[in-house]
Formats: structure tokens, C-alpha cells, sequence
């Protein structure tokens, strides 16, 4: 038990105390965050005349030679150590001796533990947001090769009016495009430096905050000493944003899902993202897509847990923060695995598009531009509304489509229509004369594909 503070205990820790206080079982993650906080903090004791050159250059090679002999697996981050922040303490005193000792200086675990977790977490915002750009590319490709893909676009899962795949995919492009904006407003709140706010009430040392800050790439420090310690706001903002985004991964997935059925056959997953069955050697199974949409409670619960864990903290540091480490690694491994394997799974699949537009023909999904013709023939909505209500109760009790109705049957119900209902009522104008922006129409949606073109080429 090799701990940091035996100095005013008269007795050892009891065995089952120290393993529920201890945190390297996991706090081992951020290894690599917690050395490279180390070494601005010793560069900037020596800049600041707290230690001599020679004193940081010998704890700077000491905590390399851990980073490179953990990296390398030569030396074992063990439980034999409280958390990470001893391992590497403890280490760097076996190795250089009693300057090593000098490192903690004008530091507290409470600064530095804040400090890990920043670092941590916008390392890894940093991943998510690649992972997001790879998604929205493909989202691109897919958008740009199916302007003219029709399919049914639906409410209720009853088909409504028909729309193209680019368009239905287009909705997905705007969320995950607002999860990438998410993503760098929290970047940009969370981006200053805790570091030298010690236990809580700051140190009595000269540190310059500024320098650790710039060293370690943030924007500058943070302002008050007792919230630096205690705020945990940008692991909440985090899991809100990653559990939105695995919210619309989820509802992505249940669309794969449902297109990939029997019934459907919109799509075919690739070989390499299926799965089979130990019984049913038919089967093909969409279990990634599902996967994806069962982990997302995770990450929900992830982000319960911190906030429950938070809001009965008075001020300011308490080892119930400790709390928010486990289920916040979980959840970022959680969506960066499912995003990357979403991401290949819908670059690999193949559209059936005739059975998407055939499906589109049938189920009356022309019927608003049937009333609408009407309007334009200067008959109120209302009545138009009522008149193809009857056209449909018609076609049903006739096994027919609205394109399969004479103009006689049509004029039976209606006087008003003509020839050119039928040019009107087709699936290529039904789309296609929809061209306010956000709409499907050819027009609108090469707006859009533009516009994302330049959203793209902004983010390299
Ligand atoms: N393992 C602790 C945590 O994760 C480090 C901070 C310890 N500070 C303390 N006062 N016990 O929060």
C-alpha cells in the first residue's frame, strides 16, 4: 500500500479502506494527461525560481523515462499504488531520489487531479470530433449520389409524401453537424487551466498560472481557486453532448433496422457488418445497428450519474468527485466505438433503389399533390383535402393506385381534374417541385449539399 499522506497516522489503513478509496483501477487511463501536467508544472516551478534548472531537468527525464517505460510495458502501473498520481510520484522518487521529491511543490492531488481530467477529456473531444468529420463525410457521399433516389418519407411509419435518400439522410447530416458544434462550444468553455489552485485556497509560492496554462494549451487559468477544484461542469456538458449524439445514432440505427428487414429491403448491410445466426442459417443480422441503439443507455446513465453525484457537494474538493471517472470513460469509449463502427457500416452498404422508389409509387404518398393540383385549380384546400379523400376510398375499394384511376373515374368524383393530373401527381414532380430550401426538391438540395461542401472544407 504505498500511499502519500502516513505522516500524522499512528496505524495502517485497513485493508478493505484503502481498496474503496483507491482509484489507479481506473485513474491509470490518463497516465500520459498526468505526467505532461507534471512537466509544465516543474518547467514553471524552475521558470518561476522555485526550483534550479538542473533540479526540473532531472525530474523532467524522470517522468519521461516513466512515460516511456509504461508505454513500452517495461514498468506495470499496479494496485499497489493509492491512484495515479502516487504511482508516478512514488516512481519518480525511486528513480531520481530525493529531488523527486520536489515535484509535488506548490501542488495539491486536488489541482492535479482536476487538471488530469481536463486534459483528459479534451483529449478525447478531440477524437469524437474526427470521429463525427468521418461520419459527415460519408453522410456527404451519400447525399451527393442520391439526389434522385425516391423513397416514401414518412410520419407515424405510415408513408406521407415521398422525399429522395439524400434528403431523409440529410436530416442526420443537420444533427450530427450540431453535435460537432456542440462539441466546440464545451471545448471552448472548459479550455482553461486549473492548475495552482492547490488544495483550494490557492499557494503562497510565486506561481505563474499563465505559463502552466500556456504550456499546456489552454486558453489561460482559472479564476477562482475553490471552483477550480470542485467544477466538474464540462464532464456534465461532455455526456449531455455525447448523449445526444448516441440519441441520434440510435434512431439512425432503428432506420438501418427497419430498411434492412424482410419487409423493406431499402438497404443490405455489408457481410462485414452483419452477424448470423447459431440456428437460423438464413438470417443476416443488423446486430451492430442494435448494438449501437442498446449502448446508448450507457451513456445516458453516465451523464445521471455524474449529475447526481455533483449536487450535494458543498464546496469545495470531496472524494465523491472521484465518482465521475469510471462510468465518464466508459461512456467515451462507448461513443467513440460506436460512432467508428457506424460510420463503416453505413459506408458499406448497398441501397436498393428500385424497391425504395416502388415503394415510394405505392401507399399514396402523392395524394397532397393531388389536392394541391385541385388548389391550384382554384378549389379551397378543404374541399380538395375532401375530394382525394374520396379518390383514395375509391382506389382502395378498387385495389388501384391514383396514377391507375381514368380520367372518367376521376371525373366522376371531380370535374375539375385533366389530363395533366397525372404528369402532376407523378413521383418526380411530387419531389421535385418542392424546392423551398430544406425542402427535397433537386434545387433546395444542392443548396444544401453546397452549403455542407463548405461546412467540410472549414473544418480541415
Ligand atoms: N483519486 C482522487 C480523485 O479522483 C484524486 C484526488 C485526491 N484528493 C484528495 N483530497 N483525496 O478525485
Amino acid at each position: 500500500m504505498a500511499q502519500l499522506w502516513g505522516g500524522r497516522f499512528t496505524k495502517e489503513t485497513d485493508k478493505l479502506v484503502y481498496n474503496f478509496n483507491a482509484s489507479i483501477s481506473f485513474d491509470q487511463k490518463f497516465y500520459r494527461q498526468d505526467i505532461r501536467g507534471s512537466i509544465a508544472h516543474v518547467t514553471m516551478l524552475a521558470a518561476s525560481g522555485i526550483l534550479t534548472d538542473s533540479e526540473r531537468d532531472e525530474i523532467i527525464d524522470g517522468l519521461n523515462g516513466i512515460l516511456a517505460d509504461v508505454e513500452t510495458g517495461k514498468l506495470l502501473i499496479t494496485d499497489e499504488y493509492e491512484d495515479i498520481h502516487s504511482f508516478v510520484e512514488a516512481n519518480l522518487i525511486d528513480r531520481i531520489g530525493d529531488t523527486g521529491k520536489k515535484l509535488h511543490t506548490g501542488r495539491s492531488r486536488n489541482d492535479q487531479v482536476a487538471l488530469d481530467m481536463r486534459l483528459y477529456v479534451r483529449d478525447e473531444l478531440d477524437e469524437v470530433t474526427e470521429l463525427l468529420i468521418s461520419l459527415i463525410k460519408v453522410l456527404h457521399r451519400l447525399m451527393k449520389e442520391n439526389t434522385d433516389t425516391y423513397m416514401p418519407g414518412f410520419t407515424h411509419l405510415q408513408k406521407a409524401q415521398p422525399v429522395t435518400f439524400a434528403h431523409h439522410i440529410g436530416a442526420y447530416m443537420e444533427m450530427f453537424k450540431r453535435d460537432l458544434d456542440r462539441i466546440s462550444d464545451i471545448y471552448e468553455r472548459m479550455n482553461f487551466c486549473p492548475l495552482g489552485a492547490g488544495a483550494l485556497a490557492g499557494t503562497t509560492y510565486p506561481l505563474d498560472r499563465e505559463l502552466t496554462a500556456s504550456l499546456l494549451g489552454f486558453e489561460g487559468p482559472t479564476l477562482n481557486s475553490m471552483d477550480s477544484v470542485s467544477d466538474r461542469d464540462y464532464v456534465i456538458e461532455m455526456l449531455s453532448a455525447f448523449s445526444t449524439i448516441m440519441m441520434h445514432l440510435s434512431r439512425f440505427s432503428e432506420e438501418i433496422i427497419i430498411w434492412n428487414s424482410n419487409e423493406y429491403r431499402f438497404i443490405e448491410l455489408d457481410d462485414a457488418y452483419s452477424t448470423g445466426s447459431s440456428i437460423m442459417p438464413q438470417k443476416k443480422n443488423p446486430d451492430i445497428a442494435e448494438l449501437v441503439r442498446g449502448k446508448t443507455g450507457r451513456v445516458y446513465a453516465a451523464l445521471m450519474s455524474i449529475l447526481t453525484t455533483m449536487k450535494g457537494i458543498p464546496l469545495a474538493y470531496n472524494k465523491d468527485m472521484q465518482e465521475d471517472k469510471e462510468l465518464t470513460f466508459d461512456a467515451i469509449d462507448t461513443v467513440k466505438g460506436c460512432l467508428a463502427l457506424f460510420t463503416g457500416m453505413i459506408d458499406t452498404m448497398k441501397l436498393n433503389k428500385a424497391v425504395m422508389e416502388k415503394s415510394a409509387m405505392n401507399g399514396f404518398t402523392n395524394a397532397t399533390d393531388a389536392a394541391d393540383y385541385l388548389v391550384n385549380h382554384g378549389v379551397p384546400f378543404r374541399d380538395a383535402h375532401g375530394i382525394v379523400g374520396q379518390l383514395v376510398l375509391y382506389c382502395i375499394d378498387n385495389d388501384k393506385s391514383l396514377l391507375d384511376m381514368t380520367l372518367d373515374e376521376y371525373k366522376a368524383i371531380c370535374p375539375v381534374f385533366e389530363e395533366d393530373i397525372y404528369k402532376a401527381i407523378s413521383l418526380e414532380e411530387c419531389v421535385n417541385k418542392r424546392n423551398t430550401i430544406g425542402a427535397p426538391g433537386p434545387e433546395a438540395i444542392q443548396k444544401v449539399i453546397e452549403i455542407n461542401e463548405e461546412f467540410l472544407k472549414n473544418l480541415s
